[in-house]
């Protein structure tokens, strides 16, 4: 133990302490040098084993290389720690004098907007708002319907069949067959509106599409008659197109309905004279409708002598169209932003 080893020490130490490049490093240099068991703290430790005459000197010199090791340690954290701050500094660097970026918020589709309108309209009379399954059964999609498998009825709905050999699934053609699937799980009376998707095996063009909407409605109850339908149909029209709005009946058939009608609303453009929207008819073609068959009602266990009830089924497509004058029912489903866009002012 000489103060030639001191020197050794600390040379070694110094030297070492450059290599030092960031903040672990340092820590493990201060371990391994002036930690409780690095080499300098074992040298002082040391001391008391050197000769009586040597020690005053070796201590005071010892004492010195520990100043300035701690010294010089002291000043690299300090670099080292800036040096990390600034890093930091530079990758988290907002530059403020960029524009904001504008979150893109999404809205609701005209179509879903629509189905809200009607639905709040249609809760003001008394009507909740159900949703059923798009892949129906042939139970549900005709035969409760009164549309029986020998039924030439069947054919008119061009029916996309899911699944074949013994089972018919099917994508459902309208929104009827929540009909039975409500009036199986309630007792009279009944106030329903069932919006969703229905889907036909079509060619398309601008008025036709393999999937559109459809709004479903039904009530049951004892002495409900085609005036109520009426009525509710009317109140519907006038909600959605304004004050004056009339509601046209005229002869139908549908197999689950009888009487049956087709229904249209006067021509909120033209008040009914004829104009281009209601290409000179007068009249907007709104859907099918009448009263419930009495079939439809005894097969799911309704007393048809005590219960009536009236049904309809109307295209919503069609409706937001004539609203926002669309004349192309594809740009529903085409996904053009610049198509859909334009409607995220009108659901805010
Ligand atoms: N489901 C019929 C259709 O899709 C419409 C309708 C509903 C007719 C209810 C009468 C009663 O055309």
């Amino acid at each position: 133990m000489t103060l030639d080893d001191l020197a050794t020490l600390r040379q070694e130490a110094e030297r070492s302490l450059e290599r030092v490049h960031d903040l672990e490093s340092l820590q493990a240099w201060d371990r391994d040098v002036i930690g409780a068991k690095g080499s300098l703290t074992a040298f002082l430790r040391g001391l008391g084993k050197a000769s009586p005459e040597d020690r005053p000197a070796l201590g005071r010199a010892a004492n010195d290389v520990k100043t300035a090791l701690v010294t010089a340690f002291d000043a690299r954290k300090a670099e080292l720690q800036s040096a990390a701050l600034d890093a930091r500094l530079a990758t988290d660097a907002v530059d403020v004098t960029l524009p904001g970026r504008k979150p893109t918020i999404g809205v609701d589709h005209p179509v879903s907007q629509m189905i809200r309108e009607l639905s709040d309209i249609f809760a003001l009379m008394g009507f909740q708002t159900a949703f059923g399954p798009e892949v129906e059964t042939g139970h549900y999609n005709f035969d409760l319907l009164n549309i029986p498998s020998d039924h030439p009825a069947r054919d008119v709905w061009d029916t996309m069949i899911v699944d074949t050999p013994n089972s018919e699934i099917v994508l459902r053609t309208h929104t009827s067959p929540m009909q039975a699937r409500v009036m199986e799980k309630t007792t009279p009376p009944v106030r329903v509106i069932v919006p969703g998707r229905v889907y036909r095996y079509e060619a398309q063009d601008a008025s036709h599409e393999w999937m559109f909407h459809q709004l479903e409605g039904l009530a049951v109850d004892e002495r409900i008659t085609l005036a109520d339908l009426k009525g509710v149909l009317r109140e519907m029209a006038r909600q959605l197109f304004g004050p004056n709005r009339r509601i046209r009946f005229r002869c139908d058939f549908f197999p689950f309905v009888e009487p049956g009608v087709d229904f249209a609303v006067d021509c909120m453009i033209c008040n009914g004279a004829g104009c281009r929207v209601c290409k000179q008819t007068g009249w907007l073609e709104m859907g099918g409708a009448g009263m419930v068959h009495p079939s439809v009602l005894e097969g799911v266990g309704y007393d048809s002598e005590k219960y009536t009830g009236f049904a309809f089924g109307l295209g919503i497509d069609r409706i937001v169209m004539q609203r926002y004058g669309i004349n192309d029912v594809r740009a529903f489903a085409g996904n053009d932003l610049r198509f859909l866009q334009q409607f995220a002012v009108a659901s805010r």
